[in-house]
């Protein structure tokens, strides 16, 4: 069952920003065989790949129109099944992006679903039965082809939401999910699923996992619509891993995911970690991570104390990290994020610590996104390495600064972020209680206060976590005893009922 999440490290690739092998300044998959080595090399072990498939990208590839075809412009299926066996060979894995809540305009079952006629994706989507009435809580298309109704959209107003039907039906429109439309709507995303999976894919990351069924304010619909995916999984592919993009584990861990990420919007408080006015990591030591802390405790709880809950680096959706911080800020964020319950998830370039672009003009329905999914910098020839292209062909322009970080200066100096995490990860890799499934108790995490202390276990084996991002010395009463010290940066001290950290540290201390 997917044993190997247990000690997954994820690697996020942007495949457009990645690496370009034929100069036509976007990033393609043969990039990213190309550079399997440098991401082994830190320890990831896994990769989460954005969508690749055939778009008109009008959402970065998020408006997808033929789900079983690699966009040309990152190559061929083939390349696709290459790099599943590169990864194999490395004994890594690869997670593909499934959005299965919209498609874009151009798919052809939302083409034929448009027509007045009935015929077989006529329910493929939400559409209501009259032009006068738009689909409640949902934005909606209108008045672009002789079907006479509203199409309900998710997210732009270019990706019509596929039709998984209402929990409680309110309108004659509206079908349940059992319904043959909603049913054949799932049936369709199966055999997507079933494609990829059957090529030697290990899993999906499902993008907005928990707002398929609708009218479902509790989520039971969803839920009982993801079991049924679960069920198929485990006749047919019992090693295939899900993690879904929903940020209620309670919910997604039962409708069979393995895992769910940690969301930057809704009520998870992640922003008071590393993007807030006075983020809980800056060195002025003004933050408030307690109120993150009770939320992810109750999460925890909620999901049987699995805590298997993914928290990214940043991603493509949000700034990167190291917009509020400096590097020595951004070696304790990740002795945070690796030493952390679920799978670690880290965003291509974070691990040099890429800038976020600031005021950069949006590509592809990026927006404020944009300046997150700038080219991966590699080294100091043109284009930082990415891309052979004339500048103003490449996808999203490098970044200007002529000190900007790049792969090829972190490999080479000892004390870069990047060989801070590659340390992190060795240290995690060899310790079970840290990876996915150690159980987290917080022993020290009260409001505007520092350090923030927990304890992971598995098996007998306890390590005490302490992360003093401040500026300053920090301790609280604790009495355990220190064993060895695993992992250090800064001085922390377990002894005489007290734990002390000095200004600006990190340490993992084995107490069993
Ligand atoms: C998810 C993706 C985001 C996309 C949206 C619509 O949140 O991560 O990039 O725009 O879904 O598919
Ligand atoms: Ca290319």
């Amino acid at each position: 069952m997917a044993k190997w999440l247990d000690n997954a490290i994820f690697y996020q690739i942007y495949p457009q920003s990645f690496f370009d092998t034929n100069g036509d300044g976007i990033g393609d998959i043969r990039g990213i065989i190309s550079k399997l080595d440098y991401i082994k090399d830190i320890g990831f072990n896994a990769l989460w790949l954005n969508p690749c498939f055939v778009s008109p990208f009008g959402d970065a590839g998020y408006d997808v129109s033929d789900y079983c075809t690699v966009a040309p412009r990152y190559g061929t299926n083939e390349d696709l099944k290459q790099l599943f066996e590169e990864l194999h060979k490395r004994d890594m894995h690869i997670l593909l992006d499934l959005v299965p809540g919209h498609t874009s305009v151009e798919h052809k079952w939302f083409k034929e679903s448009m027509k007045a006629d009935r015929n077989e994706f006529t329910d493929r989507y939400v559409w209501t039965d009259s032009i006068w009435e738009g689909p409640e809580g949902m934005n909606n298309i209108r008045g672009i082809s002789e079907r006479d109704g509203c199409c309900g959209v998710n997210f732009f107003s270019h990706q019509p939401a596929l039709n998984y039907g209402y929990y409680k039906v309110t309108r004659p429109w509206q079908m349940s999910p059992d319904d043959p439309g909603p049913t054949a709507t799932l049936n369709a995303m199966m055999d997507i699923m079933r494609f990829w999976l059957s090529m030697g894919c290990d899993g999906f990351r499902v993008d907005m996992a928990g707002s398929l069924v609708k009218n479902d304010e509790d989520g039971k619909g969803t839920i009982a619509l993801w079991k049924k995916v679960r069920a198929f999984l485990d006749e047919e592919f019992p090693e295939a891993a899900m993690v879904s993009e929903w940020g209620e584990p309670d919910k997604s861990l039962e409708g069979g995911f393995h895992m769910d990420f940690l969301l930057h919007f809704g009520p998870s408080h992640y922003n008071d970690l590393f993007r807030c006015e006075h983020p809980y990591f800056g060195k002025e030591g003004k933050g408030n991570a307690a109120e993150f802390v009770s939320r992810y405790v109750k999460n925890y709880e909620k999901s049987g104390g699995k805590g298997l809950i993914c928290i990214p680096s940043s991603n493509h959706d949000m700034d990167r990290i190291s917009r509020n911080f400096d590097i020595e800020e951004l070696k304790i964020c990740f002795g945070f994020l690796l030493s952390m319950p679920g799978a670690p998830f880290v965003y291509y370039g974070d691990e040099i610590g890429m800038k976020y672009l600031e005021n950069i003009k949006s590509v592809e329905g990026g927006y404020g996104r944009t300046g997150s999914r700038s080219p991966m910098q590699w080294d100091n020839t043109a284009n930082a390495g990415f891309s052979s292209a004339a500048p103003e062909k490449l996808y999203i322009q490098i970044d200007p600064d002529k000190d900007r970080p790049t792969a090829q200066k972190a490999l080479a100096d000892e004390s870069s972020l990047l060989n801070e995490i590659k340390k992190l990860i060795e240290i995690r890799q060899a310790n079970p209680a840290l990876q996915s499934n150690g159980k987290i108790r917080f022993v020290y995490a009260e409001e505007n206060a520092y350090p923030l202390a927990f304890i992971r276990s598995l098996d007998g084996e306890e390590i005490l976590v302490v992360i003093n991002p401040a500026d300053r010395e920090c301790g609280f009463d604790l009495d355990v005893t220190a064993d060895k010290v695993l992992y250090q940066r800064g001085k922390v001290t377990a002894e005489n009922g007290k734990v002390t950290a000095a200004a600006q540290s990190a340490a993992y201390i084995k107490l069993k």
